[in-house]
């Protein structure tokens, strides 16, 4: 046998005994301390795992060879090892199918792997790992056969104890999630009861103060009910129970859905809501629409509520790998990057003090995640604190194939696929500053499909008009810091398309004259208020189609004898159809409030031009509300204020306080209300 080199040789030589070792041999043949077989001694001997060498060509296999490790493994001297069979280490609870396994494996001189129950000379049980393999001659012939032995006791225990510990811990979830949903079905179906007959209550002749105790009742009702979904959604998703559904759907509706439902929210902060869709979408898509439209929902609500002022943006794209990529932009306050990190966990609520006034569960994003993730996407977000977010998500984007005609599209195709084609027909910038009207033509407008901007005063609206391209400005003709009409005549002078405009006038004014001066400084036609679905789309489709425009009818005057009544059903019911249900019990709220403070104004006011003004307004909200009488009064008073007649002026002022206070009672029948 040859030397084992320790140092680096020179020039190695490597070396293969018979049975597979090999080893280097300096070329200059300097000897090593350590010769072969003394390195395997040394080798085995320092093995940290128990090695025995059986001779099966003994009668029953005995041990010939054992190592320390063996020894130690096993708690034996090797006097009461050696000449034995290795089965001295078995006992109860070794499990018969392992030692069939190697009973077989050494019968056919095969190698085996098997793990099973040993015990110690101190009868302690233990777990043996143990690789057997049979050891042959150069002619095949079975010498002897070499056994392993790994302790593996505290790895197999400790594996046990992590399983039993995840079924525990999953068997814990799912009693927890059970509860949950137990608990959120519970606390539902009173809360039904609670808020229905809150809304009943509202219904009825209320003081002011009682109004909102009630008010704040039903808005913290409101809140609760939306946590108890939240919760039951989430104890569903960890349960396993909520499945996803894959209908055909109109990828567009889920994002008009969204924009209906935020958009009174936006237009009350002032906030610019829109949305594009990529032109190379299909116009039909399979998935679960509602799930899409809760995640957008959320999505959308939160870049509202985190969104004092500028815009927020929905955009619907393909991406290059053929998903659907859907992103929510905001410019709000943003999100810090300590934050981002944990926002899609669970019962995490933005920081700070302006932050956490908003509310909401902390639960909102983390449904977010495990939706869209059941629904086979992932979410993300990035953001720039003071500046804004943009959530977004892919989903997997399986088109609804085309049954014979070419695939519809939702928009004609242009080349950049964003910012795609706006959703809605046209830009519209809306100047006025009752916030009913505004609510009122905002919504009838997003309704009818067209992106809507607000300008609260004439110096806004010439502003925008400048930094915007838009479509149409729908322009009320009084308005604070400067009027509709020197706003008009300003932008005329603005360079370009935006000096050019369509503008047209909202006036609730029918006095002979109005239309003529709108249309000298600079307005394309006019609308009356109040302001009439019909008439208003009409008239901005005529504008947007080039058509010739005719000028709207003003609002007629009350015919002198003639006894209006307190509410005239009719219009209050194409009130609600023109804005799309749900809405109006909110609308009419906030017209009550307006109302209210408006008749303060007016009483307080010792000025007939500020009383004229308020009366103005006051004519043209009530008129949208179909509150005839009190538009009538409204206008009867704007008249004499303009007239300066005192005695008549001083007769309905008289006679106001009562009047609001029956018309805002008449409002409004149950089926109004029911629809939210
Ligand atoms: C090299 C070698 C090492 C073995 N080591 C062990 C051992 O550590 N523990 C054990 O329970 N069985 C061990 N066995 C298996 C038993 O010796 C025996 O083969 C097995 O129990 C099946 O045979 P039987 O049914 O005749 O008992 C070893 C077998 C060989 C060949």
């Amino acid at each position: 046998m040859s030397d084992i080199v320790i140092a680096p040789p020179m020039v190695p030589e490597v070396v293969r005994d018979a049975g597979g070792n090999a080893y280097l041999r300096h070329a200059l043949g300097t000897a090593s301390a350590v010769g072969f077989e003394g390195a395997l001694a040394l080798a085995i001997a320092s093995a940290p795992t128990g090695v025995v060498i059986t001779d099966p060509n003994l009668p029953d296999c005995p041990i010939v060879f054992t190592n320390p490790a063996f020894l130690k493994i096993t708690g034996y001297p090797p006097e009461e090892v050696l000449g034995r069979n290795c089965r001295f280490l078995q006992g109860p609870g070794t499990d018969p199918a392992a030692t069939h396994l190697l009973r077989r494996a050494i019968a056919e001189a095969r190698p085996v792997t098997v793990e099973l129950i040993n015990y110690r000379r101190d009868r302690k049980r233990f777990i043996n790992e143990l690789r057997c393999s049979p050891v042959f001659d150069a002619d095949g012939k079975l010498l002897a056969f070499v056994g392993i032995q790994h302790d593996v006791t505290a790895r197999v225990r400790a594996e046990r104890e992590a399983v039993k510990a995840r079924a525990a811990a999953e068997r814990a979830n799912r009693e927890k999630s059970d509860f949950l949903a137990f608990m959120s079905h519970e606390i539902r179906t009173p809360m039904h009861g609670v808020m229905g007959t809150l809304s009943l209550l509202l219904d009825t002749n209320l003081d002011a103060e009682q109004r909102a105790y009630a008010e704040t009742s039903r808005r913290c009702g409101q809140l609760l009910l939306a946590t108890v979904n939240e919760l039951l959604d989430l104890s569903r998703i960890e349960a396993g129970r909520l499945k996803i559904g894959s209908e055909p759907f109109n990828l567009v509706d889920p994002v008009r859905e969204v924009l209906d439902l935020v958009a009174p929210a936006a237009t009350e902060k002032g906030i610019s809501l829109s949305a594009s869709l990529d032109h190379r979408l299909p116009a039909r898509a399979i998935g679960d629409v509602q799930r899409l439209q809760q995640v957008l929902l959320n999505l959308v609500d939160n870049a509202v509520k985190f969104t004092n002022r500028g815009t927020v943006e929905i955009r619907m794209a393909a991406l290059p790998d053929g998903r659907l990529g859907v992103a929510v932009t905001d410019t709000g306050m943003g999100i810090p990057p300590k934050l981002r990190a944990r926002l899609f966990t669970r019962f995490v609520q933005a920081e700070g003090p302006p932050l956490r006034q908003q509310g909401g569960s902390g639960l909102g994003l983390s449904i977010c995640k495990r939706l869209v993730s059941l629904m086979g996407g992932q979410i993300a977000v990035d953001s720039t604190p003071g500046k804004g977010s943009t959530f977004f998500f892919d989903l997997p984007l399986v088109p609804v194939p085309a049954s014979g005609a070419p695939p519809s599209r939702l928009t004609p195709a242009v080349d950049a696929i964003l910012p795609a084609v706006p959703l809605a027909n046209g830009r519209i910038l809306l100047a006025e500053d009752g916030r009913v009207n505004q609510l009122v033509a905002a919504a009838i407008l997003r309704k009818a499909g067209y992106t809507v901007d607000l300008a609260r005063d004439g110096a806004e609206a010439v502003a925008a008009a400048e930094s915007a391209e838009y479509d149409v400005v729908l322009m009320d003709v009084r308005l604070p810091v400067m009027d509709g009409l020197a706003a008009t005549q300003a932008i005329r002078q603005l360079p370009g398309i935006h000096g050019r405009v369509p503008i047209l006038a909202m006036t609730a004014s029918a006095m002979p004259g109005d239309a003529e001066a709108c249309i000298a400084a600079g307005m394309d036609g006019y609308l009356a208020k109040p302001l009439d679905r019909g008439q208003m789309i009409s008239a901005v489709e005529d504008v947007l189609n080039a058509r010739p425009r005719r000028p709207r009818a003003a609002i007629p005057l009350p015919e002198p004898g003639n006894v209006a009544p307190l509410l005239d059903r009719e219009t209050l019911e194409e009130l609600r159809s023109a804005v799309g249900p749900g809405r109006l019990p909110r609308l009419i709220q906030i017209f009550v409030e307006e109302t209210r403070a408006r008749l303060a104004r007016i009483i307080a006011a010792n000025n007939a031009q500020h009383i004229e003004d308020e009366a103005h307004t006051l004519k043209a909200a009530a008129g949208t509300f179909g509150a005839t009488a009190l538009r009538d009064a409204a206008a009867a008073l704007e008249m004499a204020c303009r007239k300066g007649d005192a005695p008549a002026r001083l007769t309905i002022l008289d006679s106001l306080a009562s009047l609001v206070d029956r018309t805002m009672n008449s409002f409004p029948a149950q089926p109004l209300t029911r629809t939210g």
